[in-house]
């Protein structure tokens, strides 16, 4: 069964080689986002795939933001941000994840929603996972409980999905 937002990937989304660096073929989701029909189908698809009932939706910086924000409107719910490090200006938790060279961090504010608050978890790709593990691991700081982990698009190779080590991550489109 080939979904209308999973079919609006596969045509889309722009493969790129040599971006940001040689060696990486980097996957573009802007024409998806510019893209009416595409941008709906994918942010209902996200809006649909949690396991439950859900108060809010979490972004992760930045292009996740885009997704999650459409995903929230769609479900009638509201968004909530995880940011790099230094860009929220109350309290926060604060998670380091691993780069290629070196460490950066996310962070969610602290009092953002009540704790046992409901969050289905959207990024754009899942690549290595360490995105949405420090990602998990603030909404667990919070103590809000995961609906889901949604992605429009996982880079099965590089292992995102096994780190994760979670039943309930979904991909709307798989290379
Ligand atoms: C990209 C992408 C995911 C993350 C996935 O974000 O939007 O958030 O990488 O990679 P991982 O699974 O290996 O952690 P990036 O950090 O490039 O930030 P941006 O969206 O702000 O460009």
């Amino acid at each position: 069964r080939v979904s209308a937002a999973s079919e609006a990937l596969d045509r889309l989304i722009a493969t790129v080689p040599g971006f940001p660096e040689p060696g990486i073929l980097f996957r573009d989701l802007t024409p998806v986002l510019a893209d009416p029909d595409a941008l709906r189908a994918v942010a209902s698809e996200l809006a649909a795939s949690a396991h439950g009932p859900y108060d809010a939706i979490a972004g992760v910086e930045a292009r996740g933001f885009a997704l999650a924000a459409a995903a929230a409107a769609v479900s009638g719910t509201g968004l909530v941000l995880i940011r790099k490090a230094g860009k929220l200006p109350r309290a926060v938790y604060r998670r380091e994840y691993a780069l290629e060279y070196g460490t950066a961090a996310l962070e969610l504010h602290r009092d953002e929603l009540p704790r046992g608050s409901r969050v289905l978890l959207v990024d754009d790709v899942l690549a290595t996972g360490g995105t949405l593990e420090a990602a998990l691991g603030l909404l667990a700081d919070a103590g809000l409980q995961v609906a889901g982990v949604s992605v429009a698009l996982e880079l099965a190779a590089l292992g995102g999905r096994a780190r994760l080590a979670r039943d309930d991550v979904r991909a709307i489109a798989v290379v």
